[in-house]
């Protein structure tokens, strides 16, 4: 390894822990990174560098578990400018959703040694959800879980439920999503959100919010923003995202108390400069689709594998479920794509793409189109009902990445693909 750049080893003991920032992995652009995983399950699992351009086959994919018992070294380098905020969680197949359910996920920051913030404390707030039962047991998924992906009662921050955080106006504070399928419209009473980041890392701009929506499995990097100190509730709206076979009370949930010091601060106006990735070359089209036909099935039989297999051809990625050995994308390596997402379905799905960050481009719902309000880099994005939306990207390896519903339930049942990155061939 050269010497100017770090040299970080880390150890993931997967038993069974509850997602929190205490199993946080802090490395710089640049750095080579070394992580043991010894599998203590007895189940495969594997676990996937969200967000991360790490090499395919150090990704975690479904095809390469880890056995029960077994371990591996990922090992991988994080290229510059991937200064952002990302996360790992497990990605075996069909047993996705429950391992995560099961509080297997952590925080993955990747930082800058000099961007315009990088003098400022830094804060995590990692959001998940957890259910238990009445012997305080974390039971698995039910109907409902399956159909509309699994939102625990209890929503934790860091592990602990309805917490006091302290936080001050002068911090950096990265919040993710982790929950299965739980969608966040944060709000703090009597403060503002300034947001200054995506998956990706930082925007270009500081931006004035008063709200904050995280789908599952997105982050963002904000700070607060208050004219006084005092102690502030820190809530999620309802967001409605049409589920199946549910009705629901729209209703405000209580988060956490957000014990806020008010600092000076002065943020720059400029952020960070986005690259822009040219003109595509190339156009993918994905289509997010349900299909009902075996919903009365479904309803009416009391036997469990044959509601599982039924589910299982419900949730479908260009009419298909997933298969392990099927390549339904190809693409080539450094070359630029339009990627039209299209979910023609009752319910909003949240579609991610591996080894990539990409820039949304326009999303077009009831014809019509609108732009972003601002550039950004993300590799998870919610897909409304009859919306389409077009995002540019491009992947940096050759080898296989999934493309998938990051509802994980959803992604359990097949909502998924398959993208096969070849060598970059001269015809063009
Ligand atoms: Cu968060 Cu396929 O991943
Ligand atoms: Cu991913
Ligand atoms: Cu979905």
């Amino acid at each position: 390894f050269s010497s100017r750049r770090r040299h970080t080893r880390f150890k993931c003991d997967w038993s069974s822990d509850v997602c929190s920032s205490d199993l946080k992995i802090e490395v710089f652009e640049g750095d080579n990174v070394e992580i043991l995983v010894k599998n203590r399950l007895s189940e495969p699992t594997t676990i996937h560098w969200h967000g991360l351009l790490v090499a395919p086959e150090q990704d975690g994919n479904p095809h390469d578990h880890i056995l029960a018992g077994e371990e591996r070294v990922y090992r991988f380098n994080l290229p510059m400018g991937s200064a952002g905020t990302y996360w790992y969680h497990p990605h075996p197949h069909h047993i996705a959703s429950k391992q995560v359910f099961m509080g297997l996920a952590g925080a993955f920051v990747v930082k800058s040694k000099q961007d315009a913030l990088s003098d400022l404390v830094e804060k995590d707030l990692m959001i998940s959800d957890l259910r238990l039962d009445e012997n305080a047991q974390i039971p698995n998924n039910n109907l409902t879980d399956w159909l509309n992906g699994r939102e625990g009662e209890f929503i934790l921050i860091n592990g602990q439920y309805k917490p006091k955080i302290r936080l001050a106006t002068n911090e950096r504070i990265r919040i993710y999503n982790a929950t299965s399928a739980r969608y966040l419209r944060l709000k703090i009473h009597g403060a503002n959100f300034i947001l200054v980041g995506t998956d990706g890392g930082l925007i270009q701009k500081p931006i004035y919010k008063d709200e904050i929506f995280l789908t599952p499995a997105s982050r963002v990097e904000v700070l607060i923003q208050s004219s006084k100190s005092g102690e502030f509730k820190l809530e999620s709206l309802y967001y409605n995202r049409d589920k199946m076979m549910v009705q629901e009370e729209p209703k405000t949930l209580f988060l956490a108390d957000i014990i806020l010091e008010n600092k000076d601060i002065s943020i720059p106006d400029k952020l960070r400069e986005l690259p822009r990735l040219e003109e595509p070359k190339s156009f993918k089209k994905i289509i997010m689709s349900e299909n009902h036909s075996k919903m009365m099935q479904i309803m009416n039989s009391k036997d469990d594998n044959e509601i599982k297999a039924a589910l299982a051809s419900m949730f479908l990625m260009n009419s298909k479920t997933y298969d392990l050995n099927r390549t339904d994308l190809i693409s080539e390596v450094g070359v630029v794509e339009e990627w039209v997402v299209n979910n023609n379905s009752h319910m909003d799905h949240p579609f991610h793409i591996h080894g990539t960050q990409f820039e949304v481009i326009s999303s077009k719902l009831n014809k019509v189109v609108s732009k972003p309000e601002f550039r950004a880099l993300r590799d998870t994005i919610n897909v409304r009902p009859n919306e389409e939306i077009r995002l540019r990207m491009k992947q940096d390896f050759v080898g296989t990445r999934m493309f998938h519903c990051h509802i994980l339930e959803h992604e359990d049942l097949g909502m998924m693909g398959n993208l096969e990155v070849k060598e970059y061939h001269l015809k063009h």
